[in-house]
């Protein structure tokens, strides 16, 4: 079997899984014969060229999107499908066999120029959507990839001149859910007067990565795990996010949020959630997310006393960008002392978790791309071997090459009484070769179309994700911390290692990993 024998299977596989999981868990389905409307509000700007677009075009070529699917994109630029389509084009991985397809996929596109506040271009949206709504059903998606100042006046349209009436209407939102408690829970309000929780679609983009939707599957189906996970067995628990580059011209963006806004509060805090949080009574969208508030009620605020911030400098002597700190790039303000490295250790009081520290750290210009979850187990107890065992530790790779090993003690091989570090390794790389995983925004969007809300983030969850960072925030704000400089491409400030190790965190710097190649 070749490799596209092996997607197809594969593809199969996932439509199957899809439409009997929604089925089953949501009481939804896959409407896969009526026509459904995509709407792409912010046609014209970065997020729907570089991931949104890609994404439909990935989904329509592999046939998992409802046959009588029609894609409108709407901004405010006069420009065309066709203008839009070169700006896609070097994100859209065609390959030459699939020229007529794409050619095909474009021809279901269409575009509406109007403003974000005017409801009389909403009105022209809505003429242009009733075209394509041919029989008795037809729904409606709205992806706003488009800056927070204008989701307020593009929803109240959206609701007042183009809900579906003859079939459901879904709306996805992209973050930043706010800054803040007091702007999220407004945002969240505003929301709440014009749709359903059922209608509504917060993306966090990490909720669709493989190995953090594998966490479920992970601790719940395995019995092996079930035992050990709690604080009589556990040390601490790391969930790391590093980028190997700056903001790149981003950073005008970026000052406004920092590290903490950008990746600590929803990607990472949402995979502390799917780690911590007690078996949901069953697979439901909503059992499980109960469960996840659940665990993040027993969380308190960050205090920044358990918290070190940095910003990266430029390396003396480096080459191009890590020649450059955060400060110097042209869009950031002067002086800007929002952090591009954060590490914080978080409390959950409760039965299970009391007394570990769960270690959230991520950051930007460090020494190596990576998103992993690392579970440290406490020493064996009775120690006959004179201190040489290392920690046992569970590591969850996210990225890049998805993997899951267990670091742990054996007997040297050929050796009659040393004892060396190893691991139990799976490498998804190997043992599931030719396996084409789907993109984070090809499943979750696919999940919008089947209506399941299982990897989408509740209102009430965002909630408790922003009283847990405001008071820090705004701490941080009020010029209370100021960030400790690291070097572009270091693995950020020696501080921050001095508080993992004061977290119950060991690091001996002994194992050797040998990859099979
Ligand atoms: P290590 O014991 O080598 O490292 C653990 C982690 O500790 C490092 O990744 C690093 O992460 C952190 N660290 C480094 N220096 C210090 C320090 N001074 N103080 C505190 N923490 C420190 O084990 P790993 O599990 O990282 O494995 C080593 C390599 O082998 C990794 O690249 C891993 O991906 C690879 N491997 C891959 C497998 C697979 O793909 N199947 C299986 C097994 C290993 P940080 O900088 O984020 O703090
Ligand atoms: C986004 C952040 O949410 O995630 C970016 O805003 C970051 O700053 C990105 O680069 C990382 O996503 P991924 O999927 O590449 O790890």
């Amino acid at each position: 079997m070749d490799c596209d024998e092996k997607n197809e299977e594969c593809l199969a596989l996932y439509r199957n899984s899809l439409k009997s999981a929604d089925m089953d868990h949501d009481g939804t389905h896959f409407d896969g014969q009526y026509p459904h409307v995509f709407v792409i509000l912010g046609a014209s700007g970065d997020l729907a060229r570089k991931k949104i677009y890609p994404t439909l075009w990935w989904l329509y070529r592999d046939n998992l999107l409802p046959t009588n699917t029609i894609f409108i994109g709407y901004a405010r630029s006069k420009t065309t499908v066709e203008t839009i389509r070169e700006k896609c084009q070097e994100y859209m991985k065609v390959k030459p066999n699939e020229q007529e397809r794409y050619e095909a996929f474009w021809r279901i596109n269409h575009y509406v120029a109007g403003a974000y506040d005017q409801g009389a271009d909403f009105e022209v949206l809505n003429k242009e959507m009733c075209k394509h709504e041919i029989g008795p059903v037809a729904n409606r998606l709205f992806y706003l990839a488009l800056p927070p100042s204008v989701f307020e006046p593009v929803t109240v349209n959206i609701k007042e001149k183009c809900m579906a009436t003859k079939g459901w209407t879904r709306v996805i939102i992209e973050k930043p859910f706010g800054r803040d408690s007091a702007s999220s829970d407004k945002l969240s309000n505003h929301l709440a007067g014009l749709f359903t929780e059922q209608q509504m679609y917060r993306i966090d983009h990490y909720l669709g990565k493989e190995m953090v939707q594998n966490l479920m599957t992970l601790r719940f189906g395995n019995r092996i795990f079930f035992p050990i996970w709690n604080r009589d067995n556990i040390a601490s628990i790391q969930i790391s996010f590093k980028e190997p580059f700056g903001t790149q011209g981003r950073g005008g963006y970026f000052d406004e949020f920092g590290i903490i806004r950008d990746i600590m509060q929803n990607h990472l805090l949402q995979i502390l959630t799917l780690v911590a949080m007690e078996r949901p009574v069953d697979l439901h969208p909503d059992s499980i997310r109960n469960e996840k508030v659940r665990v993040l009620k027993c969380i308190e605020p960050l205090e920044p006393k358990d918290v070190v911030l940095g910003q990266y400098v430029g390396k003396p002597g480096g080459v191009g960008d890590e020649a450059l700190g955060y400060l110097d790039d042209p869009t950031v303000p002067k002086g800007s002392v929002t952090p591009t490295y954060a590490l914080s250790a978080l409390r959950i009081k409760n039965e299970r978790w009391d007394g570990v520290p769960f270690i959230l750290k991520c950051g930007k210009a460090l020494n190596e791309r990576k998103a992993e979850v690392r579970i440290q187990f406490k020493e064996v107890p009775g120690d006959i071997f004179d201190g040489k065992a290392k920690r046992n530790e569970l590591v969850i790779k996210v990225q890049p090459g998805e993997a899951l090993y267990v670091k742990m003690m054996v007997k040297t091989p050929g050796s009659p009484f040393d004892m060396e570090e190893t691991e139990l390794d799976l490498t998804y790389g190997s043992r599931y070769a030719n396996i084409k995983l789907p993109d984070a925004y090809e499943r979750l969007i696919l999940d919008v179309f089947c209506g399941s809300q299982m990897h989408f983030v509740r209102s009430d969850e965002l909630s408790e994700a922003w009283r847990i960072f405001t008071p820090l925030l705004h701490h941080i704000e009020g010029n209370g911390m100021k960030p400790i400089p690291y070097l572009y491409g270091s693995r950020g400030p020696k501080e921050a290692d001095e508080l993992l190790y004061n977290n119950n965190f060991t690091y001996s710097g002994s194992y050797k990993w040998k990859p099979n190649l």
